[in-house]
């Protein structure tokens, strides 16, 4: 255990039902955009307040507003703009979507508000600061989520339902990833139209592991019931040379944690090589295989050479189909397109927040895949030695893996 809990977990929290989720939003970017349009379509959500340091990311908002037809929130503009936000009495949930290193700041003093929070990805990029949300959420009792989007895919989720039901056996192993060619967009800082500082070549100039570990690890850590039956013990990491760009360290990050149950998960991160995009999400289990990336696939005990690809895959998709892709895909695809995953997280959100429910995904699973960030780049500074991961629930344990996403 690392520290003591003084104020009980809030692992399976549940809040006041909200009529009606009145949403502030910090940092107005390429992100925060799409997500605003996706709240104006689901019901019970309300958005009460902008937040942003550039005037032309609040006019643009407001036009998204104004063009549905719907609130007229608050806007704030200055430095200090997001505290006020967080002060205003009129927000039950901060909705956070500024550069990395800022999301702690702001969730902290949200949750110290009394206000739930929804971070963008990653929660944070330090332990101390992972620590600082895991203490005020169990303090102030509000929830935190990170909105790890990756976990609401068709296929995480399908393998998800798979898991549960024991049809891949025990989950031995299992990978994840980011590989994606970014190499324009990160010279240029024009991701969809970024307005502010390129802070994530700014970032990434300073680190030497994986600073964004959360679309791979995410999904896998669901399936593997990890924070519930199973916990990350440590980690090993090594990044390659760095070539090109110099303001950018390593080009491709490797991990490797180990549980303390002895089973093993792979991430990786590269963002400047030319390779085609893959979460690389593989998960290998005593009675079964299960990878996304090239091609879907799977492969069942005793005969692993018989891949089941293509129609026959297609089969097992749908016979394990999770109840969300039912639930939210048609409409989530109307709106946003293959960005549905995205409405199906906010809808699940705001459906738990109406509700008095627990989140899918609880502040322990935010911080803990966010705390690759800071232990990847320890461990690959030391040449890959293993660094012990901090166990955020302190010792707490949920019985059930199967209350995950149902
Ligand atoms: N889950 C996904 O698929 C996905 C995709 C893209 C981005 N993201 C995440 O979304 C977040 C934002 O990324 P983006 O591409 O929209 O970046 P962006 O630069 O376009 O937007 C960030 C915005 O935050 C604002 N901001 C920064 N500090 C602020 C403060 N103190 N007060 C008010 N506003 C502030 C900036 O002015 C900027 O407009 C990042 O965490 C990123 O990792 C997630």
């Amino acid at each position: 255990m690392n520290k003591e809990n003084i104020y009980g977990s809030v692992a399976q929290l549940q809040c006041e039902p909200l009529d009606t989720v009145r949403v502030g939003f910090v940092g107005l970017g390429v992100r925060a955009k799409r997500a605003v349009m996706r709240m104006m379509h689901i019901d019970g959500c309300y958005i009460s307040a902008i937040c942003d340091l550039v005037p032309e990311n609040i006019e643009e908002t407001m036009n998204i507003i104004a063009r549905h037809n719907g609130s007229e929130p608050t806007c704030y503009y200055n430095t200090d703009g997001w505290k006020k936000l967080c002060d205003s009495p009129d927000i039950d949930l901060v909705y956070i979507c500024t550069d990395w290193a800022s999301h702690a700041d702001i969730a902290v003093y949200a949750m110290q508000q009394g206000k739930h929070v929804a971070s963008e990805v990653p929660a944070a990029t330090t332990i101390a600061d992972c620590w600082r949300i895991v203490d005020t959420a169990e303090k102030q009792r509000r929830h935190f989520i990170m909105l790890e989007n990756c976990c609401y895919d068709e296929f995480e989720l399908c393998v998800l339902n798979m898991a549960q039901k024991g049809v891949l056996g025990e989950i031995i192993h299992a990978e994840g990833s980011y590989l994606h060619d970014l190499r324009d967009r990160i010279a240029t800082n024009d991701e969809g139209g970024r307005k502010w500082s390129n802070w994530q070549v700014e970032f990434m100039s300073k680190h030497n592991g994986n600073p964004y570990p959360t679309h791979g690890l995410g999904p896998i850590a669901l399936a593997m019931g990890i924070n519930r039956s199973d916990r990350m013990k440590s980690i090993v990491s090594c990044s390659s040379k760095m070539v090109g760009d110099s303001s950018l360290r390593g080009n491709m990050n490797s991990s490797i944690i180990t549980t303390e149950k002895g089973r093993t998960i792979l991430i990786q991160h590269c963002i400047t090589l030319p390779r085609p995009y893959s979460r690389a999400f593989a998960v290998s289990g005593t009675e079964g295989y299960a990878q996304k990336y090239p091609v879907q696939m799977f492969a069942f005990a005793p005969d692993s050479d018989n891949t089941i690809m293509g129609e026959e895959c297609a089969e097992l998709l749908e016979k394990y189909r999770h109840p969300f892709v039912a639930q939210y895909k048609e409409r989530g695809t109307e709106l946003c397109g293959r960005r549905w995953i995205d409405y199906a997280m906010d809808c699940r959100l705001i459906h738990c927040l109406r509700n008095g429910l627990p989140l899918d995904m609880n502040v322990y699973d935010a911080v803990l895949w966010s705390s690759l960030v800071e232990l990847t780049d320890i461990s690959a500074r030391n040449s890959g030695a293993p660094v012990e991961i901090p166990d955020f629930t302190r010792g707490h344990i949920i019985e059930s893996d199967t209350l995950i996403f149902s």
